[in-house]
């Protein structure tokens, strides 16, 4: 483990363009559930996960009903609101802070990396703490809009000032489009990426787990123009692909990632960082 801390501190001190991947697992030592890990929400509740698959064709369907069933039920991941982010999330504040990370792309919507200082944040799974409207894409925080009162009045569903549309919580549902402005955005970052650093996630949940491949193939396109005597295009960088994971995933079983730092990412973070530090000494 130390050996692989090391190399992965001397390769994000040589990268140009480092971005970080995380998932659920970053935040479980914050006290927020993951989903497929041994104590994951889904693990322990096959038929919640099952119903999970349902939600958004209820909103499509019936979105008045959606958000009475919505604001009645208790929330999945519980009360969030009150919970710290872990060393994991300010291990990788600090690398935005360094400049080595330029961007952090988050299936969370917890708003934990937020609040450990992170700035440039992508929410690919949404913000548990804002709505959006589903035709122009407009983010609202939750409190913009008086729900309750809403409910009250048989007024559901919210309706967006902007441009009339449907409000959902931002969130993103199974089988819910990636809002394009985000899915966009993540795509370029994992194309410019010469590092990226993957971090708590199963990678199972697609159009996510694309992204580190999208990254992996210009690997692949740079081998086959070099073999072909195709003409190199320029920005085709080699990208070192790290995870920091309790457990091995099909990024590691296909060799997309380069290696695994198998290990709890509050632990394994923050002795990169230091790592990291003394390199830039
Ligand atoms: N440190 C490192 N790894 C951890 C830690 C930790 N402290 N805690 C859990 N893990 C690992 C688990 O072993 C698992 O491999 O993190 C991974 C979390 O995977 P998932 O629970 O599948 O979470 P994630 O990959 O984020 O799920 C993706 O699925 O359910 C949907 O929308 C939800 O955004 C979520 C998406």
């Amino acid at each position: 483990m130390k050996e692989s801390i090391l190399t992965a501190a001397k390769d994000l001190v040589n990268s140009s363009y480092a971005i970080a991947l995380t998932g659920a697992g970053i935040s479980t030592e914050s006290g927020v559930p993951d989903f497929r890990g041994p104590n994951g929400i889904w693990t322990k509740d096959p038929e919640a996960e099952r119903r999970a698959y349902r939600t958004f064709d209820k909103f499509l369907s019936n979105p008045k009903d959606y958000w009475e069933e919505r604001l009645t039920q208790p929330a999945l991941l519980g009360d969030i609101q009150k919970l710290m982010p872990n060393a994991g999330h300010y291990a990788l504040a600090e690398l935005e802070k360094m400049g080595i990370l330029k961007c952090i792309i988050t299936q969370n919507v917890d708003n934990l990396h937020a609040k450990a200082g992170t700035n440039n944040v992508l929410e690919y799974h949404g913000n548990a703490f804002k709505l959006r409207c589903v035709s122009c894409n407009a983010r609202y925080n939750s409190d913009e809009y008086d729900l309750a009162k809403l409910k009250e009045e048989g007024k559901l569903p919210p309706l967006c000032v902007n441009c009339g549309g449907l409000i959902k919580p931002d969130i993103v549902h199974f089988k819910e489009p990636i809002p394009s402005d985000i899915a966009h955005q993540s795509l370029e970052e994992a194309r410019k990426c010469d590092l990226m650093l993957i971090c708590g996630t199963s990678a199972v949940v697609y159009p996510f787990a694309q992204l580190p491949r999208t990254a992996k193939l210009k690997i692949i396109e740079k081998e086959t123009r070099i073999d072909s005597g195709l003409p190199l295009v320029e920005d085709v960088r080699v990208t070192v692909i790290i995870e920091v994971n309790a457990e091995a995933t099909p990024l590691t079983d296909e060799q997309i990632s380069d290696y695994l730092i198998q290990g709890k990412t509050g632990e394994v973070l923050p002795q990169i960082v230091e790592e990291v530090k003394k390199l830039r000494k």
